[in-house]
């Protein structure tokens, strides 16, 4: 099946200044802080909702689909809505909607072969190893990092044991009330770069 034309990968995450996803043990309670910076953007409601429904898929790590299964679990709800969600795994883990599929095997067939072909914005939400991974096979068109005012020491990295340089070409910088800076780039040789030039 051929790609999709305009299909578009792009990694998401929030990271503390010094780089990390979330504590050694997991624990992303860091992600709220309460800083205030006057001239930024609001995050409006009403916008951030329209932005969720361009997404068409999530892709992410068992370990992340973990949290996510922890967060329900306590209460806080399922942050990926209706949407179709791929969770990478070897293992037999806990299936609690329609919506989540298991994928094991090699990432850069899945994405080119069956990804794409299906949806227009894909989005891998993590981890470290997962984006990484992404990364290290050539599969992104972007990356989008929102850098949270705080430095927490120690961690899971954003790009874990990533092996050679990816160039990249800052898109877009935003930065918000609460102090959270979100930075787009292109990864360069795709997507949107790769077009404009074509
Ligand atoms: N701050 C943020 O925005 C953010 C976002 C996402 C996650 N997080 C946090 O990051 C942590 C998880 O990150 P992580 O780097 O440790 O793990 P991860 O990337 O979520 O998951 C890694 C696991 O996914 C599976 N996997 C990866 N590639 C695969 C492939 N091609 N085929 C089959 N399975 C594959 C493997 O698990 P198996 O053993 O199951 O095969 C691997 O151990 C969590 O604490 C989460 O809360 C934070």
């Amino acid at each position: 099946m051929m790609e999709k034309p305009d299909s578009y990968v792009t990694i998401h995450m929030a990271a503390s200044l010094d780089g990390f996803i979330a504590r050694k043990d997991g624990r992303v309670d860091w992600l709220e802080t309460s800083d205030e910076f006057a001239s930024g953007d609001t995050m409006d409601p009403e916008f951030v909702e329209a932005f969720l429904k361009t997404i068409d898929c999530y892709v992410m790590g068992s370990r992340t689909y973990e949290t996510a299964l922890r967060f329900e679990a306590q209460g806080l709800g399922w942050s990926y809505g209706d949407k179709p969600t791929v969770v990478l795994t070897s293992r037999e883990l806990p299936r609690t909607r329609d919506t989540v599929e298991f994928h094991s095997g090699d990432l850069a067939q899945f994405v080119n072969g069956r990804l794409r072909p299906t949806f227009r914005n894909i989005w891998f939400v993590g981890g470290g190893m997962v984006a990484a991974e992404c990364l290290r096979l050539g599969l992104a068109d972007e990356v989008c990092y929102s850098i949270v005012p705080i430095l927490i020491g120690d961690g899971i990295p954003f790009f874990d044991k990533l092996d050679k340089d990816i160039a990249l070409h800052l898109a877009d910088v935003k930065a918000y009330k609460n102090g959270i800076v979100e930075l787009r780039y292109d990864v360069q040789g795709h997507g949107a770069e790769s077009r404009n030039a074509s």
